[in-house]
């Protein structure tokens, strides 16, 4: 579906995330001819910019990220609705530019009234921006055209903030109006979970506690923190990451089927199995934490966290950590869900592994098999996209030597249509007013309320544990699991 008439006006438009991902992703949007001739782009900063320096910081960002191909007639179109309002957010009178900018597109561009707000702004600053459009006038929504605020994580710093932040957005823009950025929801690996286990007959029958075993939900990263400090410090790898795309992803595979695909249906069923998911206690045996130190990625030697600049040498801000968490219900009783994420470990890759309980009984002489590892099904989110099952299978000409082999489904193989970064499928989402991709207030605030005991824990405990870089996390990530008779993965 293409976007109809309207404008996007981002703020906090001289950040990393609106170079790296908005900016290309608006390009990509244009260039696969899903943005309407109407479209305008209104950068929002302090930064004494006029049009032409945005246009120009628009371009060599695109010319840098965008992972469609320049064209030259589409940039020009698309470069002709960019526009830039320069001031602060306590501003009044920058506010005032900004609406008569954007009435002076509806005129001349043809937005038509319609306005989309993105805050890639940290936090403190939703506040003063969300009152800031509400006494400009420029958050009222009427019949013939629509407001809508779009807000990146942290959504919140513990449930407390979550909901006060809720409230202040809220006073603002009505629920329906609010989209949550949790890109991991826009990933064609991660909408592929639901088609995985709707779509086919093969699979629910062994999505239970009756055949699963445990799963695990691995978000590592190799890369460190240098020059993150300014969010990351303070913040960690839970609230980072764990709050909002594992637990993501983590709903996605544990939920029941929607009644339908519509938004309030799928919302409903995420709802329901965050609220019926707890953490597995005690906390401290049941959960890790670690801080990177100094090692080897490959052939590079990479600093420690403590060495990375604007971390204090006595940081305890945690770059991994692992949960593990249990759903009460019929269908998951005594399936436990391991999540883990880390930076600086042996590599970047993303996974879901459902592990399977082992073949109770095997009918021939096992001494002639290799230690056969369990069943798994492990949806490959990134990269090297795809799906895998590992079973295990007679080797040839043995007697009957078994070994584990793996099954794959691959994107690159199996389609030819290239896979939108997540970016863009949101923001077209988000101009089309589609709400699926987006977790609701209720979401993000369960979120919270399962991650907030572990967070006190740790606030209680002390240090992180330290471990090298490139290698998969602390000992105590290891114990977590061997105290169960289990192990991670090694992706
Ligand atoms: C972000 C986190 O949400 O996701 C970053 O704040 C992390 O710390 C990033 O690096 C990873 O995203 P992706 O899409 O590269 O896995």
């Amino acid at each position: 579906r293409i976007a109809g008439p309207c404008s996007l006006v981002i703020f906090g438009v001289t950040g990393d995330l609106a170079r790296k991902k908005l900016m290309p992703a608006v390009y990509d949007l244009a260039n696969r001819g899903l943005l309407p001739p109407s479209f305008a782009l209104v950068g929002f900063a302090r930064r004494d910019w006029d049009d032409e320096d945005f246009a120009t910081i628009v371009h060599d960002a695109v010319r840098q990220h965008a992972r469609t191909g320049f064209r030259e007639e589409v940039w020009e179109r698309l470069a002709e609705g960019f526009r830039f309002v320069q001031g602060s957010f306590d501003d009044d009178e920058a506010f005032a530019r900004l609406k008569s900018t954007l009435a002076d597109l509806d005129n001349t561009r043809g937005t038509d009234g319609n306005h989309a707000f993105y805050l890639s702004i940290p936090p403190k600053a939703f506040p003063t921006v969300c009152e800031q459009l509400q006494r400009s006038g420029l958050a009222e929504e009427r019949d013939d055209h629509w407001r809508r605020v779009v807000i990146e994580k942290p959504f919140g710093h513990d449930l407390r903030s979550a909901k006060d932040l809720n409230g202040i957005v809220n006073a603002v823009f009505p629920e329906s109006s609010v989209f949550r950025i949790d890109h991991y929801l826009g990933k064609e690996t991660v909408q592929n979970i639901l088609a995985l286990r709707f779509a086919n007959q093969l699979f629910d029958p062994l999505w239970s506690s009756h055949y699963v075993d445990h799963v695990q939900i691995t978000m590592a990263e190799d890369i460190g923190l240098g020059g993150r400090a300014g969010y990351y410090d303070g913040i960690g790898a839970a609230r980072d990451v764990i709050q909002n795309h594992l637990l993501q992803l983590m709903a996605l595979v544990a939920m029941e089927e929607p009644i339908s695909f519509e938004p309030k249906q799928l919302q409903a069923e995420k709802i329901k199995v965050l609220s019926a998911t707890r953490n597995i206690l005690p906390i401290e045996e049941n959960t890790a934490r670690g801080q990177y130190g100094p090692g080897w990625q490959g052939s590079e030697k990479v600093p420690g966290l403590k060495d990375e600049e604007g971390f204090a040498a006595d940081s305890i801000t945690e770059t991994y950590a692992a949960i593990a968490l249990e759903v009460d219900s019929r269908r998951w009783a005594g399936v436990p869900f391991y999540l883990r994420t880390g930076k600086r470990l042996g590599r970047r890759v993303t996974e879901i592994a459902l592990v399977f309980k082992r073949a109770p009984h095997l009918p021939f002489d096992t001494t002639m098999t290799e230690e056969l590892s369990q069943n798994a099904l492990v949806i490959r989110v990134q990269p090297d996209e795809g799906i895998t099952l590992r079973f295990g299978s007679k080797v040839p000409a043995s007697s009957m030597e078994v070994r584990d082999v793996n099954m794959d489904f691959s994107y690159g193989t199996a389609f030819t249509e290239a896979s939108p970064e997540a970016y863009e499928r949101l923001i077209l989402d988000v101009l089309l007013g589609e709400p699926s991709l987006f977790p609701v207030n209720d979401e993000v605030e369960l979120a919270w309320e399962i991650l907030d005991p572990v967070l006190e824990n740790w606030a209680e405990s002390g240090k992180p544990d330290t471990y090298e870089a490139g290698t998969w996390g602390p000992k105590s990530a290891d114990d977590m699991m061997a105290r169960t008779g289990r192990a991670w993965r090694r992706p």
